[in-house]
């Protein structure tokens, strides 16, 4: 896995100081408040699992997931939520809603829309990358660890093809990798 590995982007000891910066804004925010937490299958476990525990305030957390229509190199853009927590679990509440990464930006949007519309109080995004130069539709994070530039990375929980989840730090892989796999990359959760 570490030979797929062209350039390490970010290191475990840059997550973690990007992530208690994080966990500060995060803390101003909320305390006092009855905050629910719904983080976006499967790219944010790695990412949710490690911030939730530098919150010092009572939370929920919740997952959803979420798929795109159609199947190749071009998405159709339209996302189409597969699982979504009831109701009961956020209405009337605070929602911090987490992802891995804004990247077109549908996603967040779209998942943004769903739990409003379902009664949510007051719902906030966080994500732990954001890539702004690819964004198609008009959502800026009120949270974010990161900003990158324009190259597919992988590692803490961002997978290609499902793979790559495991590594604790941040990647772009070589690309004789991304080649050897076609259809080229469509992102997955
Ligand atoms: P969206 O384009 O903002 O809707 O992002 C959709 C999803 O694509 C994200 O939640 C990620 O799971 C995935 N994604 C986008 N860019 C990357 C990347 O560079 N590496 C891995 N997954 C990505
Ligand atoms: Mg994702």
């Amino acid at each position: 896995m570490e030979n797929d590995v062209s350039k390490v982007l970010l290191t475990e000891a840059e997550i973690r100081a990007g992530l208690k910066r994080l966990a500060g804004e995060l803390t101003v925010e909320y305390r006092g408040s009855d905050l629910a937490v719904v983080a976006v299958l499967h790219g944010s476990c790695v990412f949710v699992s490690d911030l939730i525990r530098l919150l010092p305030i009572p939370l929920t957390l919740e997952f959803l997931a979420c798929g795109s229509y159609g199947e190749g190199t071009v998405s159709s853009g339209e996302v189409r939520l597969t699982f979504i927590p009831g109701a009961e679990n956020f209405a009337g509440r605070r929602v911090l809603l987490v992802d891995d990464i804004l990247d077109t930006g549908r996603t967040l949007l779209r998942v943004r829309e769903a739990l409003r519309a379902r009664g949510a109080a007051d719902v906030k995004t966080c994500v732990f990358l954001d890539k702004p130069s690819r964004r198609v539709v008009p959502i800026r994070s009120d949270f974010r660890g990161f900003e990158i530039e324009d190259v597919f990375v992988v590692g803490y929980g961002l997978d290609f093809a499902g793979r790559y989840r495991n590594l604790p730090y941040l990647a772009a892989l070589k690309p004789e990798i991304y080649a050897a796999r076609q259809p080229a990359p469509e992102p997955r959760g």
